[in-house]
């Protein structure tokens, strides 16, 4: 096992190379760069994989959550339900259609939203949820089918990270009103910045796309908009939409090797009683977007993730605590405890997790861990 590692591990490294290269390079000859057939086709292929009727590219997740608050009509005086235990960008659609985020606490084992919660927050004012399938672990679609039996609100699921999971057989993407998915980096697969909206709704999907091209619609027959909507400017281009195309052929390729890079993770951390690696329940496919420990009580995590990084290592925290940020702190509402979320945020910690990771390297991160923790 080595006990020095002279390059750094990083805690992401996409997976592009000649195929992206080649599509990028015919957009660039094509003369046609902004949003068009290619991102026409990456829609396409996107719906197509996840088993949805309409997909809407847009420039990232942050701006698919808020075309999908706008397309609901979603705006002040209403309540959205959030998981306090997420990005920010999970409530900042809410709040930015003048909406308020009501932050609920997550499930200890999943770091998903609590769904029994969210129930017992619905009132009068509720419009929608967001759940979060946080870190590629999927919400349960029994969850949102018995919320909607119930209560008459919209299901806008965040899957910022989730792109091809799977629960029981059921794909992210299929089980929500709406399902908005990230491209970014560090996610399953990138476009580098970009996002996508997908729906069952016909209705809804005309409004999207609309919004996000200045709230126009293509006259049939005629070559001009018809301006109905409100709307802005979230086109994801034919240069960004041409990775989309080639990563998605590999994007189970991508996953596999995330799985097994985890089980390796697993294994290698089995027994140590240092840190607890994610919770996966039975039938459930996991992207490992990120692979999210817990470090016991009394642990310090910053000073693990700082002592990693000394060591070459890239980790770093999971993901934020809403009602701690101060935005949120002042204008959101809270319901009930969040201590499982605070919790979370404070002993969260994820480990580089990518393709290109080799098994001395994840022996190597863990012989860090160790050798800093013990
Ligand atoms: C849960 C969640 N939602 C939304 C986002 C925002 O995604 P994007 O960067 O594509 O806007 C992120 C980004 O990390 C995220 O983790």
């Amino acid at each position: 096992m080595a006990t020095t590692m002279n390059k750094r591990i990083n805690l992401m490294k996409p997976w592009v190379g000649d195929e992206e290269l080649k599509a990028v390079k015919a957009v660039l000859e094509s003369g046609y760069l902004t949003d068009g057939p290619v991102t026409r086709e990456f829609e396409s292929k996107f719906k197509d994989y996840v088993g949805a009727r309409y997909a809407v590219a847009t420039t990232s997740c942050a701006t698919a959550l808020d075309l999908a608050m706008r397309t609901l009509d979603i705006g002040p005086g209403d309540e959205v339900i959030v998981p306090d235990f997420t990005h920010p960008a999970t409530a900042d659609a809410v709040a930015m259609v003048g909406a308020t985020p009501i932050l609920v606490d997550v499930d200890k084992k999943s770091y998903n939203i609590d769904f029994k919660i969210a129930d017992e927050a619905i009132n009068d004012k509720t419009k929608c949820i967001i759940p979060v399938s946080l870190f590629g672990n999927p919400v349960n679609p029994a969850d949102i089918k018995r919320i909607k039996s119930n209560h008459d609100v919209f299901i806008v699921e965040d899957a910022a990270c989730s792109t091809g999971a799977m629960f029981n057989g059921v794909k992210t993407g299929t089980m929500s009103d709406i399902t908005c998915f990230s491209f970014h980096p560090r996610k399953v697969i990138t476009t580098g910045e970009g996002g996508m909206f997908v729906t069952d709704n016909e209705g809804w999907y005309n409004k999207a796309k609309a919004i996000k091209h200045f709230g126009g619609e293509m006259i049939t027959g005629k070559n001009r908009f018809l301006f109905n909507h409100i709307g802005t400017n979230y086109k994801l281009s034919n240069i960004l939409a041409a990775i989309g195309v080639e990563q998605l052929k590999k994007i189970d390729a991508i996953i596999s090797k995330r799985v097994e890079k985890a089980e390796y993770y697993r294994k290698i951390l089995q027994g140590n009683g240092l840190l607890t690696p994610p919770f996966v329940k039975d039938g459930i496919r996991h992207t490992y977007q990120s692979f999210a420990c817990l470090v016991n009580h009394g642990t310090n995590r910053d000073s693990l993730i700082a002592g990693l990084r000394e060591d070459n290592i890239e980790a770093q925290i999971a993901t934020y605590c809403l009602h701690l940020e101060p935005f949120f702190r002042d204008s959101a509402k809270q319901y009930g405890s969040l201590e499982t979320a605070e919790d979370l945020f404070h002993r969260a910690i994820v480990l580089p997790m990518h393709n290109f990771l080799s098994d001395e390297e994840q022996e190597y991160v863990v012989e860090k861990i160790k050798s800093r923790l013990q």
